[in-house]
């Protein structure tokens, strides 16, 4: 069963005196499954936390529909089964991080025990336990972050959305919440966020859907979306400079490229069938083979194809 389900759905925001428009959201459908880390990508201003927004019923779409655990978007019932990380979490900062995660308990009607023990536990794994009696006003923002986990998974969700979840951490952070994510789904839950840093994506996700100036331009998993695709092979060989001599029309025919590499030379092939060409020719003129490797897609390099966005914006 999708645990997330999105049916064209459409944000228009209309502001001002001259009543200016963004279509920040263009009818984007997508569905996320129960058990996997979905992870929705897009460089700054795509229109993520846009929908997140509009899934957690806190803003209406302008068209389109969605519903999040079974239930039409914006339905009470399902709320207390999602966790929600806000994309600048703020919190009552008077408050220590203890007492503001027995607030979020209370609110999701959890016993003065259960809160007591899962505050402490949650904030032990955030690594906050040091810090957890302070007021949050001492807190930096990555401390901040780790208390929007922390609140996040407070109601023992089923489902959790969050936006942005890696952002304000260092790299050992940013690994720490990777390694809760998998956690979370080893543990059964679905976990669905944004993030515009390819690489935590890369890591992570089982699926992933890319969104582009509101408009989703693909969907599916990691391995579908990049596999299969060999996008060129690389050979890396050694011989006499006659080798050379005698391969580089071979190559040029195949539109391949010869080039210096150190000690020996490379060959960089588009399939894997001129590769096993060029190998044979190689080991006829006497060379020897020191590497042959077949370059598949990266996330970063499925990003710039399909958005024409420099991959550089994606990675910080
Ligand atoms: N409340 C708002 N009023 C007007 N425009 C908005 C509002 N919120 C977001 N936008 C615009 O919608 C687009 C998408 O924003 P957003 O969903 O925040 O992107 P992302 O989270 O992918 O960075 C941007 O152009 C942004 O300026
Ligand atoms: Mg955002």
């Amino acid at each position: 069963m999708s645990v997330v389900e999105v049916k064209a759905l459409e944000k228009t925001f209309v502001r001002g005196f001259f009543r200016k428009r963004t279509a920040a959201v263009r009818g984007v459908s997508f569905e996320v499954e129960r058990g996997e880390i979905f992870g929705f990508l897009g460089p700054n201003g795509a229109g993520k936390t846009t929908t997140i927004k509009m899934l957690m019923g806190l803003i209406h779409p302008t068209g389109g529909s969605a519903k999040v655990l079974g239930d039409p978007i914006g339905a009470v019932r399902a709320k207390r089964k999602i966790g929600y990380l806000p994309e600048n979490p703020y919190f009552y900062d008077y408050l220590s991080a203890l007492e503001f995660l027995h607030m979020v308990g209370r609110l999701f009607g959890l016993d003065a025990k259960t809160r007591e023990r899962r505050a402490n536990e949650l904030l032990d794994r955030v690594g906050l336990s040091m810090a957890k009696s302070r007021s949050m006003r001492s807190y930096s923002k990555g401390m901040m972050q780790r208390v929007g986990l922390a609140q996040a998974l407070m109601g023992d969700p089923e489902l959790v959305v969050m936006d942005e979840p890696m952002s304000g951490l260092d790299p050992i952070g940013r690994k720490e919440v990777r390694d809760l994510l998998l956690e979370l789904r080893d543990a059964g839950k679905t976990v669905f966020f944004c993030t515009h840093i390819l690489a935590d994506a890369s890591m992570l996700c089982d699926r992933v859907g890319i969104i582009v100036k509101g408009e989703l331009k693909d969907v599916g998993s990691l391995d579908s979306l990049l596999g299969g695709h060999v996008q060129h092979v690389e050979i890396h060989a050694q011989g006499e400079a006659a080798l050379r001599t005698k391969l580089a029309p071979k190559v040029e025919e195949l539109g391949g490229k010869l080039l210096d590499r150190g000690e020996g030379f490379g060959v960089e092939l588009a399939s894997t069938q001129q590769a096993d060409a060029i190998v044979a020719a190689i080991i006829e003129g006497g060379g020897r083979i020191h590497e042959l490797r077949p370059h598949t897609m990266t996330l970063e390099e499925l990003f710039v194809r399909e958005s024409g966005t420099k991959a550089e914006e994606m990675r910080s």
